[in-house]
């Protein structure tokens, strides 16, 4: 039995949360985690209409019981969100999350719904604005993280002490977090869960994933992962290959944004997680990216996770009696 502010607070069984993965976080996964003990995710910004999304909550749905939580990356797509909201609103779903951009009006659009609320940030201030705004949970995603990260490149271990800090609601770890040590170090720093990104693309029920893509997750050391789009002011950590080496001269060389539109753009990061293209496309991914050695069910993960989680409770005894 884990309980923790988080597992209260969304009702799940173990303080793990699989993040929203844009393009990726559809109904298989989000289910396969839910049931195994965890809070799945769906990604709204993903779907191209709030159709699209009612119809894959109802997926989810008829696919488990348990609490799942649909993700909302606002500050991209040129998306409205609102629709997206009246949606989630309208299916009762029992969770969001949210992240890029300032969540305000995101998070008043929820007063009083009863939908618990977690704001996705990348440092103690945003973490600390987002508790004033009433969200019920902050996670907070160190450098180290696959996708969109921090401009001001900390890492989990320095963030997550500090915003335990300055905080009172409950703090879930993000960025670099793949086993049981992961969770267990998570915890040690005071947070009350974890999410997880780019562990949950290597599992069997990341459907979407092109199987390429899912080798290059296992294929790559840690030292296999870059960040482009610094100089955009949008910093995100991507499998390193041919398409990310010319992003990246192309920044050293002050390009604008209108010259890698086309290159950092849905389309490529398409072509390569869903087509294969591993050279001509991009694919998000973290640094955890070293330790990612197999594709097990979630299921499979969780247990193995909960093993690891177990020796280390027993090694900390040994140690400190
Ligand atoms: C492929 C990919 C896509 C992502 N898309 C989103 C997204 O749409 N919304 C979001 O809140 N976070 C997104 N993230 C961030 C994850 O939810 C999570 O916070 C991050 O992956 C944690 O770091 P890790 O990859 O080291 O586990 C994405 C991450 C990856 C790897």
């Amino acid at each position: 039995m884990w309980k923790t502010r988080v597992t209260e607070l969304l009702g799940i069984e173990l303080p793990i949360i699989q993040g929203g993965l844009a393009y990726l976080a559809y109904a298989e996964l989000a289910a396969a985690v839910s049931n195994a003990g965890g809070l799945g995710q769906i990604t709204a910004m993903s779907l191209s209409s709030p159709e699209d999304l009612a119809s894959e909550i109802d997926k989810v749905r008829s696919m488990t019981s348990s609490p799942f939580g649909v993700n909302f990356a606002i500050g991209n797509h040129g998306k409205h969100y609102e629709e997206f909201v009246e949606v989630v609103l309208s299916k009762g779903v029992e969770v969001v999350s949210v992240t890029g951009g300032n969540p305000k009006e995101f998070l008043e659009m929820f007063k009083g719904s009863g939908v618990k609320t977690l704001v996705l940030t990348a440092g103690v201030r945003h973490a600390m604005k987002a508790e004033e705004l009433g969200a019920d949970a902050v996670m907070v995603v160190g450098y180290e993280g696959g996708g969109h990260i921090g401009r001001d490149e900390l890492g989990t271990m320095v963030l997550v002490p500090q915003t335990v800090d300055h905080v009172s609601i409950p703090v879930i770890a993000a960025g670099g977090i793949g086993d049981g040590r992961g969770l267990m170090a998570a915890l040690a720093l005071g947070a009350e869960g974890i999410e997880m990104g780019t562990r949950f693309i290597a599992t069997k029920e990341c459907i979407h994933a092109h199987a390429a893509y899912k080798q290059a997750i296992i294929d790559s050391s840690e030292k296999d992962t870059v960040v482009i789009k610094k100089s955009l002011g949008a910093p995100g950590r991507a499998i390193h290959n041919t398409l990310t080496d010319i992003i990246l001269e192309m920044e050293d060389n002050n390009c604008t944004y209108e010259d890698l539109k086309d290159y950092i753009s849905g389309v490529r990061n398409k072509a390569f997680i869903y087509n294969g293209d591993s050279e001509a496309g991009f694919g998000w991914a973290g640094q955890v990216v070293g330790i990612i050695k197999d594709e097990p069910t979630v299921e499979q993960l969780f247990s193995r996770m909960l093993a690891e989680a177990a020796a280390i409770r027993e090694r900390w005894t040994a140690i400190t009696t």
